[in-house]
């Protein structure tokens, strides 16, 4: 029930709606804003009203614009009745109904940099706003919004929408108050520096401004947010993030990282969250974090006293990390900040902090380039979200893998990948269970000899060499790349697991 605690001023409560007015405001063709960051943050009730519309009649196909990919009251409900029509700036192939069509090209999904959504929102590229729908913890006395897990990109979507709809979830606990930073950059040629020096600073306010009078109604709800367990750590996860410690402990040794640690960012999914309990392990004292994500690991690492403060727009914790929040929220409150998620991303920021990037791709090649996105270069796995601000602007960039996937009968360490979203240019360090690639300065062959030797996994690093001999004799220069036969061996690995046999 919503109380004085969730709307601070008595104005508030005479906007109370049920989910299904809600969604009376939804009109075809909108383009319509949502809060929340992967499924942490974002409105359910309204959308899953709106879902329920459309089965029974309602004739209503909008354009779902967010921060990340959020959870299935959105991405799931409304595309399995044919409720989107576009999709910005990022999905996550956990959503079947979403991936399903975007890849049949029901959904027009156009995959984004995160860094560059917020602002080209703020151009006005893409169009109005013209619906908000925003999850907040509470509303305070004049009306601004104090958010939940999630930022995103809600408070340039709040800066410019024409309706606003507002879900208060009482299931958010009101001790994330004060953990938001919330800072809107300026529009060129009127723009100034991000002034965050540390990854501590405080440059905005706690809420999303916004106001009494333009919020048109309020929604109550308490649907939990849809965060998955991860996978825990194995022996493959642990052998990874040991060889990144005894990297970066070399790195330190040999002076190319300070005494004091750089920050560290890390991406998605288990992998990077099983490479973050690594640093456990790690003689490095006093971690920061300066991430687009927070997942379990950081809040593992802030309670073992290895994290002193970390920075994310979004933090997602499993059921199981949440009751270890509520044990001690001061304790996370006071070490996390959440920030919109193009300061997040922000490559000014980046580059100023010296963050070190530490993602996991779908697979590389044996020429440093990476693909995160597709999966034989074709069907849609997920969008390249935050990977490239971070890969482009780190100070050390490192992606970090399984050398198979599919139970060892693939090689994630192709001849040449088949999408590429993260070049020879910006990638310097490839990590798997079966060393570390460093290519920093290295040409081309001397790059590839690396990779296969230290990254590949044994069973294909034959045909990978014999591929590479090939291409040296056939087609040289400065990359010898037989198109015909890299494309061949990709079709053998991920049809038959061959190479194995
Ligand atoms: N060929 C075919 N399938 C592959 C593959 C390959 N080379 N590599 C992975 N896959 C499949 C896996 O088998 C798995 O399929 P399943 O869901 O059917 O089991 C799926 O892709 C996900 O792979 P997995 O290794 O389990 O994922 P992960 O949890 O380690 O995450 C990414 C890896 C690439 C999916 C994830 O890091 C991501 O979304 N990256 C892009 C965005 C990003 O980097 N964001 C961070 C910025 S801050």
């Amino acid at each position: 029930m919503l109380d004085k605690t969730r709307l601070r001023n008595n104005k508030l409560f005479a906007k109370i709606v049920t989910p299904e007015q809600a969604a009376e405001m939804v009109m075809n063709g909108m383009n319509v804003c949502v809060s929340g960051f992967t499924p942490s943050g974002y409105p359910k009730k309204t959308t899953l009203a709106l879902a329920e519309a459309i089965k029974t009649g309602k004739k209503c196909c909008v354009n779902i614009w967010s921060g990340a990919s959020v959870g299935p009251e959105i991405e799931e409900a409304l595309a399995a009745v044919g409720g989107i029509k576009g999709r910005m700036p990022y999905y996550a192939a956990s959503n079947k109904s979403m991936k399903k069509s975007i890849n049949d090209g029901v959904i027009s999904y156009c995959d984004q940099h995160l860094s560059h959504f917020a602002q080209q929102v703020d151009y006005g590229f893409y169009g109005n706003v013209d619906l908000a729908i925003v999850e907040v913890a509470a509303i305070n006395e004049d009306g601004n919004l104090i958010l939940g897990p999630g930022i995103g990109n809600i408070p340039m979507f709040i800066k410019h929408a024409k309706k606003i709809i507002v879900e208060v979830n009482t299931s958010i606990p009101l001790s994330l108050e004060g953990m938001h930073d919330i800072f809107i950059l300026q529009k060129p040629p009127y723009r100034r520096e991000i002034p965050i020096y540390k990854v501590g600073d405080r440059i905005g306010s706690p809420y999303v401004e916004c106001g009494i009078d333009r919020i048109d109604c309020i929604v109550e709800s308490d649907i939990l947010d849809h965060v998955r367990d991860l996978v825990p750590p194995d022996a493959v996860s642990e052998a990874i993030a040991g060889n990144l410690v005894d990297f970066l402990e070399h790195e330190q040794k040999m002076g190319r990282i300070p005494e004091k640690m750089l920050p560290v960012q890390s991406g998605l999914g288990s992998i990077a969250n099983a490479v973050l309990i690594g640093l456990n392990k790690s003689k490095f004292e006093n971690l920061e974090m300066y991430s687009e994500i927070l997942q379990d690991s950081v809040f593992t690492l802030i309670k073992n006293g290895k994290i002193s403060q970390a920075s994310g727009c979004a933090f997602t914790p499993s059921p199981k990390v949440w009751k270890m929040y509520k044990e001690d929220p001061d304790l996370y409150r006071n070490k996390i900040i959440l920030r919109p998620l193009d300061i997040a991303n922000s490559p000014e920021v980046i580059r100023r902090l010296g963050v070190i990037a530490l993602n996991t791709p779908i697979e590389f090649d044996i020429y440093g380039q990476a693909n995160s996105t597709h999966v034989m270069g074709t069907t849609m796995m997920n969008g390249i979200g935050g990977s490239g601000d971070y890969m482009r602007n780190g100070y050390l960039t490192i992606f970090s893998t399984e050398s198979t996937a599919k139970e060892g009968k693939i090689s994630r360490i192709v001849p040449m990948v088949s999408h590429t979203d993260h070049t020879e240019h910006d990638n310097m360090v490839f990590i798997t269970e079966y060393g570390v690639a460093d290519i920093r300065g290295l040409e081309p062959a001397r790059r590839a000899r690396l990779i296969i030797e230290k990254c590949a996994h044994p069973n294909f690093r034959p045909q990978l060499l014999d591929y590479l001999k090939y291409a040296e004799r056939y087609f040289p220069g400065h990359e010898p790349q037989s198109l015909e036969h890299a494309f061949d061996m990709q079709v053998q690995f991920l049809q038959t697991g061959s190479m194995l046999k």
